[in-house]
């Protein structure tokens, strides 16, 4: 039987940086329209015909609350404290519920089997573990409930965007808190134990080449 339990404690989970934590929470917030931009119409698909009631894993500063329906109510699972401003700003002005818990998505303090949505884009990249947080997700997803996601992963090798990622992966993982941009998360997502997965894989054009290979789709517990 697959062990359910999350392992990975929210203290070790994720380290606040007064510096970066700023930064990042800044950077998200300001860039969020053109990272929309890019990703509207994957995030349209991954995350269509959303519930009242959803869990998001990495809310950071709301970029996904346009996709939630009229007065929603959002469990949001944020450790980055310098995000929590901005994300309940944007909530009220968006007419979301919030229940924003300072918590990692490792260990979200959720009740076995208690939700039918989970989202996150740009997440699985930052956490220390992504099993551990998929496995975390399968968790508190009840039967049949969905993981809904877009996120980047690893370009194909011998490409110069694999390259780029290669060269740049110390820079990028220390500005962005960790983030990596050299998972093959499409492996770990299929590799968690859901029942039934769905992924697009697409490329995106930006000037930040290491970001431009990404994935969306839906899991189902
Ligand atoms: C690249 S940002 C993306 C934010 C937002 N989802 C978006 O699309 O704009 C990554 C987010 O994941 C959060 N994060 C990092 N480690 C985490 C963890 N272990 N558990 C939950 N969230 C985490 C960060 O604080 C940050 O808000």
């Amino acid at each position: 039987m697959t062990d359910r339990t999350a392992v990975i404690p929210s203290e070790t989970a994720f380290e606040q940086h007064p510096l970066r934590g700023r930064f990042n929470a800044a950077f998200f917030h300001v860039m969020d329209p053109y990272i929309e931009t890019s990703l509207r119409e994957h995030k349209r698909r991954a995350f269509a015909d959303l519930p009242e009631e959803v869990v998001e894993i990495g809310a950071g500063a709301g970029a996904n609350l346009p996709y939630l329906p009229h007065a929603a109510r959002l469990i949001a699972i944020e450790p980055n404290r310098y995000m929590h401003a901005p994300l309940r700003t944007a909530a009220r002005r968006r007419g979301v519920r919030l229940d924003l818990r300072d918590r990692t998505a490792e260990d979200t303090g959720l009740p076995d089997d208690s939700a039918d949505v989970v989202i996150s884009s740009l997440v699985l990249c930052s956490v220390r573990d992504p099993a551990a947080v998929l496995t975390e997700i399968r968790r508190i997803l009840r039967p049949g409930g969905r993981f809904c996601f877009v996120e980047h992963v690893v370009a194909e090798s011998g490409t110069p965007t694999r390259t780029a990622q290669r060269m740049f992966r110390r820079p990028w993982a220390w500005t962005f808190e960790g983030c990596s941009c050299e998972r093959d998360l499409e492996r770990d997502v299929r590799d968690a134990g859901f029942g039934e997965v769905s992924i697009e894989r697409y490329r995106i054009h930006t000037p930040f080449l290491p970001f431009n290979t990404q994935i969306a789709g839906i899991a189902r517990a």
